[in-house]
């Protein structure tokens, strides 16, 4: 059985302009200890697949349809004190935003505190802070550190921080949301190496979501693409790279700069994602694309198996086995 197992996912946001279809149709699993990317534009869904594993999604967000099972369990249908198991204990979120959890006026021994006495009741809070110092020590923050205010550590610092709450309870997956956007490129690597021993270490299974595909590339066993809430293609990292099918992911894959080439043009994709409450008809990728044909504007691809474990939302593919 599959430590994550998504089927036919569909959130909406029910805003007062109209229904936003963030999410749509997205089925995909994961292995204990594997790594998945999701990659994709701002507002293409992100952050509203990844909580939606935590069943987290913000008012006026709805699933709509489909399954969350994790170890089987179907998390869109479980009651709301069983799911408090599943959150940081099975998984956890690092959320894109570090200070939307933590605390300001608590300092970050009590947040560690808090979180494991929270799940383990029975640890006295002398034995979950020391607890906490030996994680801040892995981070290779100081100890002694433990007695500061959120506010007193440095952005890559308070990541690192957010980073040892998520995997302090030993959790079977970690989702890090765009964990290292706002840093500068070293911390940011830095993050990704902690992240990365952490893993090691553990055998946590990672989802990274990044709108930076070279980073997801370097970092993932897998990656999904997404566009306007639509899986367009899913493959391992090496065969996506390789062999990247959809016009969208080739045109992300252009504009990556090359270091080994000197003077090389970056292509960008034309255009932008288009509006959530007025999607094109057909393809919703249609009037950005360089390859679009008569049947892209009224009829929408299904997803094509096209073998290897690679998938891909493209007419161009379409003699393969359609996968819906
Ligand atoms: N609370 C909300 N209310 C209404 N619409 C929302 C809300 N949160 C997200 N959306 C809409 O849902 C869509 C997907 O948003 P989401 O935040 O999941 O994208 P994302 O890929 O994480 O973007 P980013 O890279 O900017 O973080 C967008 O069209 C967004 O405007
Ligand atoms: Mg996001």
């Amino acid at each position: 059985m599959p430590l994550l197992k998504i089927g036919s996912l569909t959130v909406d946001y029910r805003t007062s302009r109209g229904t936003i279809r963030a999410v749509e149709d997205v089925s995909f699993s994961l292995e204990k200890g594997e790594t998945l990317g999701l990659v994709g534009e701002s507002g293409s869904g992100k952050s509203t697949l990844g909580l939606s594993v935590i069943r987290l999604v913000p008012y006026p967000g709805v699933i709509v349809k489909g399954h969350v099972k994790i170890d089987g369990k179907d998390i869109v249908r479980l009651p709301e004190h069983e799911l408090r198991f599943i959150r940081g204990r099975k998984v956890a979120y690092i959320f894109q935003d570090p200070m939307t959890s933590l605390n300001p006026i608590k300092k970050i021994s009590a947040h560690f505190a808090e979180l494991i006495r929270t799940h383990e009741p029975n640890v006295k809070e002398a034995k979950a802070l020391e607890r906490a110092k030996t994680v801040l020590k892995d981070l290779g923050i100081r100890p002694e550190r433990i007695n500061d205010y959120p506010h007193q550590f440095s952005g890559g610092m308070r990541q690192r921080i957010m980073i040892g709450l998520a995997t302090a309870l030993n959790p079977d997956l970690v989702i890090a949301d765009e964990p290292t956007t706002a840093l500068d490129v070293i911390v940011q690597a830095k993050i990704l190496d902690l992240l990365e021993s952490l893993r090691n270490a553990y055998g946590m299974a990672l989802i990274l979501i990044s709108h930076d595909l070279s980073i997801i590339l370097e970092r993932c066993d897998r990656v999904i693409i997404l566009y306007a809430g639509h899986m367009f293609e899913h493959a391992s990292s090496t065969e996506l790279h390789r062999n990247p099918r959809h016009p969208y992911t080739q045109g992300l894959l252009q504009s990556i700069p090359n270091i080994e080439l000197a003077d090389q043009k970056l292509a960008a994709i034309p255009g932008s994602p288009p509006n959530m409450l007025n999607l094109p008809r057909g393809c919703r990728f249609w009037p950005r694309c360089s390859y679009v044909m008569k049947i892209c504007r009224t009829k929408e691809p299904p997803l094509i198996d096209i073998g290897h474990n690679h998938f891909v939302r493209c007419f161009k593919y379409s003699r393969g086995r359609a996968k819906s």
